[in-house]
């Protein structure tokens, strides 16, 4: 069945996110600013974590991993897009696709599985606070963090192959500026029910499993702080959370906009605003959003960024 008409598209073409050339331009400065703020932003708080000792505890560890993720997640897509605007070209390789493909979702559920843990992380430190260290032991979060990885790439391993088996024979333009998994489908001449099944059951079960998990850790953070009686107290509680909610609510309400809405009511334009949500702005907020109103990481930021070079 397939195979006949394999050979016929042997690139795909970047159509970006705008045809026209000042709009372009404009684009253009505003994702290279994006990317190097998202690097930036994301070391810095690398470098910060690790050389501050006293930052070396589960939830650091976690947010580290978070950035360590995000800088690679906007490697996937955002340079080849400046590259070509550079080169004046829209070529990706097919192999070149479904590799960028491979990895924007790798980093995608890397993201979904760390927000997770992070939450299963406040969950305890708020609920259990006296059996926290008892609990969050190295091995766990070893545990957690490499799981994470083996069921991402798993998971991505099973699209990729599911999407290699298709034939594109026709048009190979994707009106995107990165190879997702929806126009690909739409290109395809061949029969795309089981990928589109497989999205559906398997893809959603691993979005909406940590979701849950996400969700049911924050019905007891909430119990738990509802129970605090001071309202000082209460309020600093929530704006540790706060801030997660924040990233959490931004990154899954793009995700189910984009991917699980009936086809029906697809409107292109909106799509690839949410799209540039969560793999272009996510990365870049997360860092600001979680750590600038963290006084440790704050301090630890300042120390790296060096106000006091060569201290007496
Ligand atoms: C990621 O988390 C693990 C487990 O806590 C930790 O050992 C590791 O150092 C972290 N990696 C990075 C890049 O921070």
């Amino acid at each position: 069945m397939s195979g006949a008409n394999q050979s016929s598209v042997s690139e795909f073409l970047l159509l970006g996110l705008s045809r026209q050339p000042q709009q372009q331009q404009l684009l253009f400065v505003l994702f290279l600013s994006m990317y190097l703020a998202t690097v930036l932003g994301n070391l810095l708080i690398l470098l910060a974590i690790s050389t501050d000792a006293r930052l070396h505890t589960p939830m650091y560890f976690f947010l580290s991993n978070l950035s360590f993720v995000d800088v690679c997640f906007s490697s996937t897509t955002v340079p080849k897009m400046l590259a070509n605007h550079v080169l004046g070209s829209q070529a990706i390789s097919f192999s070149g696709c479904l590799t960028q493909m491979y990895f924007v979702f790798l980093f995608v559920d890397m993201d979904n599985f760390l927000l997770a843990v992070m939450a299963y992380d406040r969950f305890v430190a708020v609920c259990h606070p006296l059996h926290y260290t008892t609990k969050m032991t190295r091995q766990l979060c070893v545990l957690m963090v490499a799981g994470s990885w083996i069921v991402g790439n798993l998971n991505v391993l099973l699209h990729t192959l599911l999407m290699a088996q298709l034939s594109f024979c026709g048009d190979n333009a994707i009106p995107h500026f990165f190879c997702d998994v929806t126009p690909l489908l739409k290109l395809s001449c061949s029969d795309t029910h089981l990928n589109e099944m497989m999205i559906l059951t398997e893809g959603a079960l691993v979005m909406i499993a940590p979701f849950v998990c996400i969700l049911v850790s924050y019905v007891f953070i909430a119990g738990a702080v509802l129970r605090v009686p001071s309202l000082g107290g209460r309020w600093k509680a929530f704006s540790t959370c706060g801030s997660h909610l924040a990233v959490v609510s931004l990154f899954y309400g793009t995700i189910i906009a984009v991917y699980f809405n009936p086809s029906s009511s697809h409107s292109a334009e909106r799509d690839t605003a949410a799209t540039v949500l969560y793999t272009v702005v996510t990365p870049l907020l997360n860092p600001f959003i979680y750590s600038l109103r963290n006084r440790d990481l704050k301090g630890a930021l300042r120390r790296v960024v060096g106000q006091k070079p060569f201290p007496a």
